[in-house]
């Protein structure tokens, strides 16, 4: 696992928002006053940066094509649902969206019918009577450490149907290849600690874990789920290794 340290998200600067903390996984007030931040400075789906809409596309494509066949479907952390929206836009049919707060809900959950939203953390905010085909996870366990991303596995494996499968979906790197320009962003970074431990370097908000993806592999069956394929998508505008794996419960 790497720590992923931000300075400005979206145009915002991270140490103006409330709950700002060098040292912790950011929570949810975090996140509220985040969102909050976003939205006076983003009017709509058109003032999104051109490279994250790339990321975020890139991913949506891969996602709608994992889900044909699919017929209820979930989206945890759906975050201002970007992606969502991208696969409602393409015909998504039985989609629905989870996150843990209203605030990043602002455009996409009028595109939602009010059954199909679910606000709050899990389990409790879902109702365990009818389980899911299919539930995908973009970008998400970077917010957790990697004992509680496998409870939190484990409990999505709770909400999927027997046949049902799970897909995670995240930036990754991946030292072991020796690539020039992660190696050299991983030096750049350890000096940048050094500077910011010396005081004279600001490292800016510690927002979680990028990991290996042998990582994401050892969670997926750690939390009970038998992997069935994993890849990386291609390079976008903004990251060149986008890791996904699939898995099914055991
Ligand atoms: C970087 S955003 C990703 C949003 C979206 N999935 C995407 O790819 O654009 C991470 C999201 O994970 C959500 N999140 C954090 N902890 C969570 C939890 N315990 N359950 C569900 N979502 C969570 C945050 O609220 C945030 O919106």
């Amino acid at each position: 696992m790497k720590p992923i340290f931000v300075k400005q998200w979206h145009g915002i600067a991270l140490n103006t928002v409330k709950g700002f903390n060098a040292k912790e996984i950011p929570g949810k007030e975090f996140y509220a006053d985040f969102y909050g931040k976003f939205f006076q400075t983003h009017e709509n789906w058109d003032d999104l940066d051109s490279d994250w809409l790339d990321h975020k596309v890139n991913s949506a494509r891969f996602i709608q094509g994992r889900l044909k066949g699919m017929e209820r479907v979930l989206s945890i952390g759906c975050g201002i649902g970007i992606i969502e929206k991208y696969l409602l836009d393409s015909g998504a049919k039985d989609l629905e969206i989870q996150e843990v707060s209203e605030e990043p809900l602002k455009w996409i959950r009028p595109l939602f019918s009010s059954e199909a939203v679910h606000i709050g953390r899990l389990p409790e905010c879902q109702d365990h009577s009818r389980k899911y085909d299919y539930i995908f996870l973009s970008c998400v366990d970077y917010c957790f450490e990697f004992h509680e991303w496998i409870e939190f596995l484990d409990e999505i494996k709770g909400l999927l149907n027997q046949t049902g499968r799970c897909l995670v979906i995240a930036p990754t790197f991946h030292l072991s290849n020796f690539e020039c320009s992660e190696l050299k962003l991983w030096i750049m970074f350890k000096i940048k600690k050094i500077l910011s431990a010396l005081r004279i370097y600001d490292l800016g908000q510690f927002v979680g874990w990028r990991r290996h993806k042998n990582e994401f592999h050892h969670a997926m069956v750690s939390a009970g789920f038998n992997v069935r394929e994993e890849g990386f998508l291609n390079k976008d505008a903004m990251f060149s290794k986008t890791y996904w794996i699939e898995g099914e419960p055991i």
